[in-house]
């Protein structure tokens, strides 16, 4: 499984966490920035880890900003994406298990490092289940195709 990750400026220092954490159980991930502190404006990074996942090059997105809020509606902008706000272990796995959630948003000024570290992981593990959840994804996707045209 790939992985895209970002932040901006108020998701850094936890993005640095999610970041070490993947290193170290071995994911194939890569960082699109922000590298540093300095005040950056997050739809380009929610923008740009959606593009990754829906080119193909990347199977999974996470992004953090602040809230986890700006970053994710930025990110659900890039048609094909479903983008999940999770602070909660239900959630992380309810969003995988029945919206098939290709990308994930967390506020780096909401969680602490512990739990969101517990979410990456149940959300990463967690399969989408199908069947009926399934009619209700590609009826997401309707939307977004009627809107398109
Ligand atoms: C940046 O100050 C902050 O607005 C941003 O990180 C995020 O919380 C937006 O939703």
């Amino acid at each position: 499984m790939k992985i895209a990750i970002a932040s901006d400026h108020g998701g850094f220092e936890l993005k640095q966490t999610v970041v070490a954490y993947l290193a170290d159980k071995g994911y194939d991930y890569t960082d699109f920035g922000t590298h540093n502190e300095e005040s950056v404006d997050y739809p380009s990074y929610g923008r740009k880890v959606g593009e990754e996942v829906t080119s193909g090059r990347y199977d999974r997105g996470i992004v953090i900003c602040g809230t986890g809020i700006g970053i994710g509606i930025a990110a659900n902008k890039v048609p094909g994406i479903r983008c999940a706000l999770c602070h909660d272990i239900f959630s992380a796995r309810a969003t995988r298990n029945h919206n098939d959630s290709n990308m994930l948003s967390m506020g780096g000024r909401v969680i602490g490092p512990g739990l969101a570290l517990e979410i990456v992981e149940t959300w990463l593990g967690a399969e989408f289940e199908g069947g009926r959840h399934q009619r209700r994804v590609d009826a997401i996707g309707e939307i977004e195709k009627e809107y398109q045209d």
